[in-house]
């Protein structure tokens, strides 16, 4: 194989940029990608990666800068894994090793690695010198179809997830699907909920594909990763497209969040990934549509099996009340002028915003949610 299986674009005017989907993307196809990405010469390259990753993939990134070009000037830094350092002083660790080597508003970053380095990385492009190109090279499932396309870039605050951030969109997303070999199923499947989420909220001949493709995917059979990932990233490019900034429509990609953040929230963002939280969060969005008649229960079950069939968890935590429930719910940054925002499922493929749900339509949902799950 020496093309990429796909090539999908962002449409944002001149800042339209690729995203290049394959296999052996890593091994082969760097070199060419990145002459074509990056055109200029002398350039001084910052990869940025953590040690997890970089065990695995930094020394053929770093092999593929030096055969491209002779003339980049390539430094690395490695950011401690997990996602309690995606803050402030990571951010400022990495603008210690730009200023250090003089880099100047030619360069580019690259990320190499899952939403903790691509959402730090590009925060770090959006901000260094008012803003330089970012290269994302996603490595796990949920950045490759999630966190790398879009441009939010984010540190985390102690007071709140993603609080400092910009948009600033990538140069080019190269997704190598081969990475995937190596990250562990648990990861796999917080990916795979993202997966299931565009499936819901926007195309429901996807939606039937993963409900007899989604044992291909636990198993990481690599052409059914492909298509998922190829078809994910062709409804968030369309959605960013759209509406960047999310003034509209980009907040249907919220789907199952609400619930979810308040789940992550009150678990102290350690014991539940984002996605299973996602997962949880859109199985009680599917009650909630059900409970306001948008969509009846055959489907609101193919949701929850489906899910359920992704080996994801399907109820939060009973210790939850609703007293935190509201209280995490109303602190979520989707909360616009103090009322919550719901996205909802509202036929096969097919999403709404509402702003109107009871305080009654909760209670009752959590309650259901815990029980009958
Ligand atoms: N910017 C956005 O639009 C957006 C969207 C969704 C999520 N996010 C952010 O993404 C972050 C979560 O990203 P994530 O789920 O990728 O988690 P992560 O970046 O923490 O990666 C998960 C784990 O997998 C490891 N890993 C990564 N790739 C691997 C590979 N190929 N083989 C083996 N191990 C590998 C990492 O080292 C880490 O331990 C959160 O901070 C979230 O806020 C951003
Ligand atoms: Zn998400």
């Amino acid at each position: 194989m020496t093309t990429p299986h796909a090539t999908l674009h962002v449409e944002l005017g001149t800042r339209r940029y690729p995203i290049l989907i394959g296999h052996h993307i890593l091994s082969d196809q760097l070199i060419a990608l990145l002459q074509q990405s990056l055109p200029h010469h002398g350039r001084n390259i910052l990869v940025m990666s953590n040690p997890t990753v970089a065990a695995h993939y930094m020394e053929p990134v770093l092999q593929a800068l030096q055969k491209a070009d002779k003339d980049y000037r390539v430094q690395h830094v490695l950011i401690p894994d997990g996602e309690s350092y995606k803050n402030l002083a990571t951010y400022s660790d990495v603008m210690d090793v730009l200023v250090k080597h003089r880099f100047d508003r030619d360069c580019v970053i690259i990320a190499l690695g899952g939403g903790v380095v691509g959402d730090l990385a590009g925060f770090v492009a959006a901000t260094w010198q008012r803003g330089v190109q970012c290269v994302q090279i996603p490595t796990t499932l949920l950045a490759q179809v999630d966190s790398s396309v879009g441009g939010k870039t984010a540190v985390n605050h102690p007071g709140g997830k993603n609080l400092i951030g910009a948009f600033h969109q990538p140069a080019a997303v190269l997704i190598d699907t081969d990475v995937l070999t190596t990250l562990p199923q648990r990861e796999l499947g917080a990916g795979i909920a993202e997966v299931i989420k565009y499936g819901v909220m926007a195309d429901a001949a996807f939606f039937q594909w993963l409900q007899k493709n989604i044992q291909r995917l636990l198993d990481k059979d690599a052409e059914a990763l492909a298509y998922a990932i190829h078809t994910s990233c062709a409804i968030k490019a369309r959605v960013v497209a759209a509406d960047e900034t999310e003034q509209g429509q980009r907040a249907l990609l919220n789907l199952g969040h609400t619930f979810g953040h308040a789940i992550e929230a009150a678990t102290q963002y350690t014991s539940w990934l984002h996605g299973e939280a996602v997962a949880t969060g859109m199985v009680m969005a599917a009650r909630l549509s059900c409970l306001r008649g948008f969509i009846g229960t055959t489907y609101r079950d193919a949701i929850i099996e489906l899910i359920a069939q992704a080996q994801l968890p399907i109820a939060p935590p009973a210790a939850m009340d609703i007293d935190t429930w509201l209280d995490l719910m109303s602190r979520d940054k989707k909360v616009k002028d103090g009322t919550m925002r719901f996205i909802l499922p509202t036929g096969p493929g097919a999403a709404g915003i509402f702003s109107n749900v009871t305080q009654a339509e909760l209670t009752a949902v959590i309650t259901e949610s815990v029980t009958r799950s």
